[in-house]
């Protein structure tokens, strides 16, 4: 496989969880370069009207630290244009969650002009930011959470 040369990737990284890991791992695999935007707090609250559990600089820091990521930076925007100015890769990573959307499928068009790729790489079902902080708050779901699939883990 012929790596990419600069690798972008954007999210939010809250309460950092091994879907990150995989995805950030995947990602350092396919390229020489790994640059990482972590997403600034205000900027999650005006798409999701919620911030993020984990302070803008601990979830900078947390990423940074992480052996696959070769450059961080907070993100004011989701627009991978925006991005591809300042930083110049030739490939956006992003879980395939996000394959299909209107989003994703606009920005593909965009960075094509400019010679650069969306990859999606595989997600890791079964957990999420929005889950853990689901569970946190509901018992319940933490129980059934943890029949279905941690128990079998022990
Ligand atoms: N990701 C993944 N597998 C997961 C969760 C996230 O591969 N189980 C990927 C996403 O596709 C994205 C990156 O990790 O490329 C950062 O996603 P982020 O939105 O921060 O993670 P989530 O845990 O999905 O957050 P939320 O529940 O708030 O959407």
């Amino acid at each position: 496989m012929k790596k990419s040369k600069i690798g972008f990737t954007a999210g939010t990284f809250d309460m950092f969880h091994i879907g990150h890991l995989n995805l950030l791992k995947a990602a350092k695999e396919r390229t020489e370069y790994l640059i990482v935007g972590v997403n600034a707090a205000d900027l999650v609250f005006s798409y999701k009207k919620k911030y993020p559990l984990i302070a803008e600089e601990q979830r900078l820091a947390i990423v940074e630290a992480i052996k696959y990521v070769d450059e961080v930076h907070v993100m004011d925007s989701l627009d991978k244009m925006d991005a591809w100015e300042k930083y110049k890769f030739d490939t956006v990573f992003i879980g395939s969650d996000y394959k299909g959307s209107e989003r994703y499928k606009q920005e593909e068009i965009r960075l094509a002009k400019v010679g650069a790729m969306v990859d999606y790489l595989p997600y890791t079902e079964s957990i999420s930011s929005t889950d853990l902080a689901k569970r946190v708050l509901d018992d319940e779901a933490n129980k059934v959470y943890f029949k279905e699939h941690l128990d079998g883990m022990k």
